[in-house]
């Protein structure tokens, strides 16, 4: 991963997809000028084909599969709030569909829960996390450039999961995909956005089906021996999940599995195509937080 210095966003086009009193309380950034010319500084999380560019590369291609990956959910006409937007495939898909969609990604600044193995010094622990920010802000130059090319009015925030206690707004739908992993502290992440949803909450990862399917437990991924990884820390059991749904005052309505198209680089995969499992969950009790 490259360590150069994160590049400085560029503004300013005029564009808003939130409007009036939720504009004002959401702390929606000025959207970035990305333009064509700069496709070297972009980085692509999700295969998108992009008017005037082509096809651009992600390790993540949802382009046939992308109804399946949200189980079907027409999001048409709602307000819907997405953590972890990456390159922005998954909230462009939801604006087609006519949603106003805000989606949520990191701030600057060393915010990616890079796993701080003590081991490795504090020189190597410093390049990591510098590489994700680098990481991070081409990804979000690759959403810039690919919303503005799409013309999708999708919003956006770059903020902490748990700032969203400080903010009074809430939205019909809320969604996460493969993103909770790579928090330190997701159970805290999991309550902030629940409480978030007036309706319906979306919930996508890998299952866990090797924990089981009786028992909520959640397994903890890093390594001291052996240094990795880097940038995930847990997986869920199914009943956690369930669980966790049930304690955020959500009933289950679908639990789907699906197959996605992952462009891994590693040869000892057969299988590129990804098993994630779908949950979603109707609001039955008031949020509390
Ligand atoms: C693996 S990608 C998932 C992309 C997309 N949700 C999907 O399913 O295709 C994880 C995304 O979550 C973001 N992310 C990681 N930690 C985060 C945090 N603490 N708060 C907000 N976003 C975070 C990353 O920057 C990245 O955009």
């Amino acid at each position: 991963m490259s360590t150069s210095a994160v590049l400085s966003p560029k503004t300013n086009v005029s564009h808003s997809n939130t409007t009036g009193q939720d504009k004002q309380r959401l702390p929606i950034v000025e959207p970035w000028l990305v333009t064509a010319d700069e496709l070297a500084d972009c980085s692509f999380y999700h295969t998108l084909d992009l008017p005037g560019i082509g096809m651009v590369p992600g390790c993540w291609d949802l382009r046939d599969t992308i109804d399946d990956y949200f189980g079907g959910h027409n999001f048409k006409g709602q307000t819907v709030l997405e953590l972890g937007t990456a390159s922005g495939f998954c909230a462009f898909h939801m604006a087609k569909q006519g949603a106003k969609v805000t989606g949520c990604d990191l701030p600057e600044g060393r915010m990616f829960n890079t796993v701080p193995y003590a081991t490795m010094g504090a020189a190597r622990l410093e390049e990591l996390r510098v590489g994700y920010d680098v990481y991070i802000d081409r990804m979000k130059r690759g959403f810039w450039l690919s919303q503005r090319l799409l013309g999708l009015p999708v919003d956006m925030m770059y903020l902490q999961i748990t700032d969203l206690k400080n903010i009074d707004v809430m939205f019909d739908t809320v969604v996460t995909a493969q993103t909770l992993v790579h928090m330190m502290n997701p159970i805290e992440a999991f309550f902030c956005l629940a409480a978030k949803a007036k309706e319906t909450l979306i919930f996508v990862e890998r299952p866990a089906t090797h924990l089981g399917d009786t028992v909520p437990y959640a397994m903890f991924y890093p390594d001291a021996g052996t240094e990795q990884p880097n940038s995930s820390w847990w997986c869920f059991s199914v009943p956690m999940i369930r669980q966790l749904f049930a304690i955020a005052g959500f009933e289950i309505v679908l639990e789907a599995d699906s197959r996605h198209l992952c462009n891994t680089m590693d040869p000892k995969v057969e299988n590129p195509m990804a098993l994630m499992r779908t949950f979603i969950g109707k609001r039955k009790s008031s949020p509390i937080l």
